[in-house]
């Protein structure tokens, strides 16, 4: 055991190198125009699992972005077998000109690595890489049967991989799936995370007139999208954040009465919260804690509006049309088709006359809640407290890894979500970075848990 942990302090700086690497990939999943990056950054991660001493490592091309496999089974039939699941897709890059460093040429500042991907999720599949590495460099074999699937698609909702989860059951069966894709409750407090809210994302396009017109010459007989579009979106919250569109929450699980006693338990200073992210006071549904709205309960956002003059200064016109992209983040047992389609069918019933309005469903992943009990999490537990120091507390995040709750339905496996992210760490925002002491305590953590496991 020391043997392992000696090998693991003494590659810190060449473990940091390889991220690094990995991290100046531009594998942007969204974008067409890196689609050869992103096959890049699959074809890099295919390399070096081979050089680790990983077995059947695959490339799997699919309709959209391969997905990468590996696996190392000669642990013995007596073990168990884990799956290991992230992805080495990343979220674009705007707004650029906000970005300290490029986000494609990472770089070390008061120990964290700065660059797009770096907390979600490179850095994350890439310290279970560098675990896997140490036991096999100094065992020369793992303590379990491992299997690693790592997709390119997770960004844009997964949309390929719930048939090849059907077509290759035999190859990804197994007992237990991990994934590190979520966040620590704070820095030195290690966490498991058992809730992660679904998604449903739609986009409203409201189309007026056949041309933009003169706001003087048309306005008042014409219908303007642009209003037309607030006022559709007017209707789909009321003042205190509840959802108007109905059916929304028939299949949304209450709380109970241990739920609102396990969010109570966590030590939540909303000054501090507030002043993180600079406002004055937060929003949503008064009844609910933050820590309560943010985990447990559905949400409805806008995401962006596209439509008239955005230009400096005033042009008097009346636009041809409008959209809006609008996400709803869901919880346990809600279902995305289920919400896409009441969305849908309510915004055509308040959208006003004189417009033509047609809903688009982008993508959606279904919310789920995992076992806190099991083997694996004992297992993860147990290695979290032996690497941080610290019992980890058990949180529900808000956002969504849209595959989890198939692992349990196709797979018949339940998952463990040990992340070691934070949630002040940019995901998604410019500046995304990585706290390098997490990296490496990571490491030591995941590979305590194959050791537990075994
Ligand atoms: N790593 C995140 C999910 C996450 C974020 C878990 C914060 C826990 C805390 C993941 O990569 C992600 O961002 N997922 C998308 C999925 C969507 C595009 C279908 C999300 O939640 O927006
Ligand atoms: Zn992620």
């Amino acid at each position: 055991m020391s043997h392992l942990l000696d090998y693991i302090s003494a590659n810190a700086q060449r473990f940091e190198s390889e991220l690094m690497e990995l991290l100046a990939i531009p594998s942007i999943s969204t974008e067409p125009e890196n689609a050869p990056d992103v096959r890049r950054c699959a074809e890099w991660l295919s390399s070096h699992l081979t050089a680790i001493g990983l077995q059947n490592v695959k490339v799997f091309p699919t309709k959209g972005h391969p997905i990468v496999y590996a696996d190392w089974l000669d642990a013995g039939a007596d073990k168990p077998t884990i799956l290991f699941y992230g992805h080495y897709d990343v979220q674009p890059v705007d707004p650029l000109n906000l970005w300290t460093n490029p986000p494609f040429e990472p770089t070390v500042r008061d120990g964290k690595v700065f660059a797009r991907g770096a907390t979600d999720d490179k850095g994350q599949v890439f310290l279970h890489v560098k675990c896997l590495e140490a036991w096999l460099a100094t065992h020369g074999s793992l303590p379990v049967n491992v299997k690693l699937l790592i997709e390119g698609e997770e960004e844009i909702g997964s949309a390929n991989l719930e048939g090849f989860l059907e077509e290759h059951k035999q190859m990804l069966a197994c007992d237990s799936v991990v994934i590190s894709d979520t966040s620590m409750y704070r820095k030195g407090q290690p966490s498991i995370v058992y809730g992660l809210r679904g998604l449903c994302y739609m986009e409203v396009h409201v189309q007026g007139p056949n041309r933009d017109l003169h706001s003087g010459s048309f306005g008042g007989a014409v219908q303007n999208p642009l209003n037309a579009l607030a006022h559709i979106i007017a209707k789909l919250k009321d003042e205190n954040g509840r959802i108007q569109i109905p059916g929304f929450y028939d299949d949304v699980i209450e709380l109970t009465a241990e739920d609102h006693t396990q969010f109570a338990a966590l030590d939540f200073d909303e000054g501090d919260y507030k002043r993180a992210v600079d406002v004055d006071d937060l929003g949503g549904e008064p009844d609910y804690t933050p820590l309560e709205r943010l985990g447990a309960r559905p949400t409805l956002d806008v995401n962006g509006f596209i439509g008239g003059f955005t230009g400096t200064g005033a042009k008097t016109v009346l636009p041809a049309k409008a959209s809006a992209k609008i996400s709803m983040r869901l919880v346990a047992n809600q279902n995305t088709d289920d919400i896409a389609a009441k969305f849908t069918d309510y915004v055509q019933k308040v959208a006003p006359k004189g417009v033509r309005v047609t809903v688009e469903n982008h993508h959606g992943a279904n919310p789920v809640l995992v076992p806190r009990d099991g083997f694996a999490v004992q297992a993860a537990v147990r290695a979290l407290e032996r690497a941080f120091g610290k019992t980890p507390v058990f949180t529900r995040e808000g956002g969504s890894i849209p595959i989890t709750l198939l692992f349990s339905t196709i797979l018949n496996a339940p998952t463990v979500l040990m992340g070691f992210g934070l949630n002040s760490e940019n995901a998604h925002s410019p500046d995304e970075h990585f706290d390098l002491e997490n990296f490496h305590l990571g490491i030591k953590a995941s590979a305590l848990f194959y050791e537990e496991l075994g």
